[in-house]
């Protein structure tokens, strides 16, 4: 009986994506070595401190190294695991492992986002590979989907619930009407959100997630700072409620389109989507991408998109992948082509055309309904719904509006904002799907 190969891994990380991966590889140990036809080990784990008291995982002491680099360049290690999060640390931790010949998987969107180019072409410079499926919706194989099985279609267009944490929020809210900053702890406590919490609300973390996204289905890398991005700290109870009123539930999306003039329409803000839509049933912290592609049609993808084990299978599945690489490799086969990008504009966020959700505070007095109309008429913004609160204090009027050019939306707003009649700023919210 030959001794079976063993693959050397370096975690570099030990918190909730790390301790996942430990407790897979040792719960799934005998399914993923009769996959892979060889054990997957870790022999280093890089940790800030080596005698800190609580871990989410038990291990070894003696796997703990505060040493990255002499981890990351030890012979004995072949797949560095890169799960510490942050950018500048992260970025200088994958170049090192992939100058050292080293094959690569990490789970970090914003490293991704931010320095994706440089990373994929280092990594095909060198022959490795990088491979990111935990970046995007955790546990969900988006990343596999778009490499692999749309390899041969072209997608058109995606929606996608990409951030738990945001979609907990709101789902939680929508359900119990319990604040806010409670329901955050909540996911806090259940491992979801970022370390910077503020990622999640304010919508960069689904930013991040959207340019790794938008480079393996449209090919173009955006600049994160460009996508115009809106989080859900300014949703309130009360627009839930009118939202149901109007037969829409309120979801956190990011927006992919590739129009036929080349431009990139790419956004993120919380948007009224239809209850009856596939999005609308996407509630906690489950992600889902929609996808619309040229032969499948509409696809969806759906699952756990945040937490220890989901987000650790997907680190180890890659695990898995890059270990068949390397011995396919040592058959004499050609590793997978780097992704080709190539400049694409951005569609100007005046120019994104979409249905409107207004709700304006005003004071009760004849005439305020028709001058906000009156406003909106002038700026080509056609109405479809209104509702009036004279409950509310101050006065709610709520709009839904047909399809109209944000720059057009934008400028009604400008000027009904300026009207004395109006107590407080308009909110807006986008009407998706
Ligand atoms: N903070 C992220 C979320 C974790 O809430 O979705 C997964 O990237």
């Amino acid at each position: 009986m030959t001794t079976p190969r063993t693959i050397g891994v370096a975690l570099l990380g030990l918190g909730n994506v790390g301790g996942g991966v430990v407790k897979l590889l040792a719960d799934n140990a005998a399914a993923i070595e009769a996959r892979l036809g060889a054990r997957l080990e870790v022999r280093a784990i890089g940790v800030r401190d080596r005698d800190k008291k609580q871990r989410v995982v038990e291990v070894d002491h003696d796997l703990l190294v505060t040493d990255l680099d002499a981890a990351i360049k030890r012979d004995d290690i072949e797949i560095v695991c890169e799960l510490i999060g942050g950018v500048t640390e992260a970025r200088h931790a994958v170049m090192t492992a992939i100058a050292a010949g080293k094959q690569v998987v990490t789970a970090n969107k914003a490293l991704l986002a931010i320095h994706g180019t440089e990373i994929f072409a280092a990594a095909e410079a060198a022959g490795v590979d990088v491979y990111y499926e935990a970046a995007v919706c955790g546990g969900v194989p988006i990343i596999r989907v778009l490499r692999e099985g749309l390899a041969s279609d072209r997608v058109e267009a995606f929606w996608g619930i990409v951030n738990g944490t945001s979609n907990y929020i709101l789902s939680t809210m929508t359900e119990t009407r319990r604040p806010f900053a409670d329901i955050l702890a909540d996911a806090q406590a259940l491992g979801y959100a970022e370390a910077d919490p503020a990622l999640d609300i304010g919508g960069g973390d689904a930013a991040h997630k959207l340019c790794v996204l938008v480079r393996l289905c449209f090919g173009t890398a955006l600049d994160v700072t460009e996508i115009p991005t809106d989080g859900i700290d300014r949703i309130e109870p009360i627009d839930l409620d009118y939202a149901a009123k109007f037969g829409f539930v309120v979801k956190p999306l990011v927006i992919a389109r590739a129009h036929p003039d080349g431009q990139i329409e790419a956004r993120v803000h919380p948007a009224l989507v239809p209850a009856n839509w596939l999005l609308a049933d996407v509630a906690g912290a489950k992600n889902a991408v929609y996808v619309q592609s040229y032969a499948l049609g509409p696809s969806l993808y759906y699952g756990a998109g945040a937490g220890m084990l989901p987000t650790a299978m997907s680190v180890v599945s890659d695990c898995i992948d890059i270990g068949r690489n390397i011995f396919a490799r040592a058959a004499g086969a050609k590793r997978p082509a780097g992704p080709v990008l190539e400049p694409r504009p951005m569609l100007p966020l005046a120019e994104v055309r979409s249905k409107y959700y207004l709700r304006f505070g005003v004071v009760d007095a004849p005439g305020v309904l028709g001058r906000l109309m009156t406003i909106l008429g002038a700026h080509s913004v056609s109405i479809a719904q209104v509702v009036q609160d004279a409950e509310a204090k101050p006065v709610s009027v709520v709009v839904v509006t047909h399809e109209a050019r944000e720059g057009d939306v934008r400028a009604a707003l400008t000027e009904i904002d300026a009207l004395p009649v109006v107590r407080e700023p308009a909110r807006v919210i986008r009407i998706v799907g």
